[in-house]
């Protein structure tokens, strides 16, 4: 197999990999959401031993940690954490992301803010000059997802709600996914600022506030390491 044949699904697993390097041993380690943590997650697996556990960002990954024997623990009852290891749907070269793709947004930030480092994994088509691109996914309380679609609107952004199954897909939390089309976020950590104040606003995908500090980009010639801070 040439370099350039390398699937998506194999730039996934070199990062899932890469990971294991900013895992510190005899700690618990953030664990996110997503295909590209699910290689992490095997991964982790192996060397299952030599960690005290995870804090998990979804119903998703807990099941898979758990079923590698992985014990999970819940936020409240630990300290700060060293690390979170976590994917995205796009990454800038100033380490803010758009997340939700998977729509476990809010745990995800939850347990950002939680650990000293983010250390994003993510194969190269996710790394972009502006954010904007990869449509927005917005957490909201279903009772205010119309007004939120609407002040959307009034900035050029289509909202459509997600979907699964013909009715709204209902996250973890609860709540409802809007995704907004047509945003051209130029500046993210005031952009996340603003809309995670509007009422009804859960959590905005755009991650900002909690950047990442690494990304390890999977590229057809190997692990591409880009430091932010
Ligand atoms: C989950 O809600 C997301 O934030 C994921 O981290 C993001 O969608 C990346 O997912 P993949 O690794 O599956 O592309």
């Amino acid at each position: 197999m040439t370099q350039a044949d390398m699937t998506q699904d194999q730039l996934k697993a070199m990062v899932g990999q890469a990971a294991l390097d900013y895992v510190v041993a005899g700690e618990i380690v953030g664990v996110g959401t997503g295909s590209t943590v699910n290689k992490f997650i095997d991964e982790l697996g192996l060397i299952k031993d030599r960690i005290a556990g995870a804090v998990s960002s979804s119903v998703a990954s807990t099941q898979r940690l758990q079923a590698l024997g992985i014990p999970v623990f819940d936020c409240n009852d630990v300290g700060e954490l060293a690390v979170y290891i976590d994917g995205a749907d796009e990454i800038d070269h100033r380490g803010h992301m758009v997340k939700g793709g998977g729509a476990a947004l809010t745990r995800e930030k939850i347990v950002a803010a939680q650990a000293r480092r983010f250390v994003c994994i993510a194969d190269e088509s996710k790394l972009v000059e502006r954010l904007g691109r990869f449509p927005l996914p917005v957490e909201v309380i279903p009772m205010a997802a119309q007004r939120i679609a609407r002040q959307f609107a009034a900035m050029q952004g289509q909202a459509t709600l997600r979907l699964k199954d013909g009715a709204p897909l209902v996250t973890d939390n609860g709540q409802h996914i809007l995704d907004v089309r047509g945003l051209l976020i130029a500046d993210p950590l005031a952009f996340e600022s603003e809309v995670n104040q509007w009422p009804g606003v859960v959590t905005v995908g755009v991650f900002a506030h909690q950047r990442a500090q690494v990304c390890l980009l999977g590229t057809p010639a190997g692990v591409r390491t880009l430091k932010f801070d």
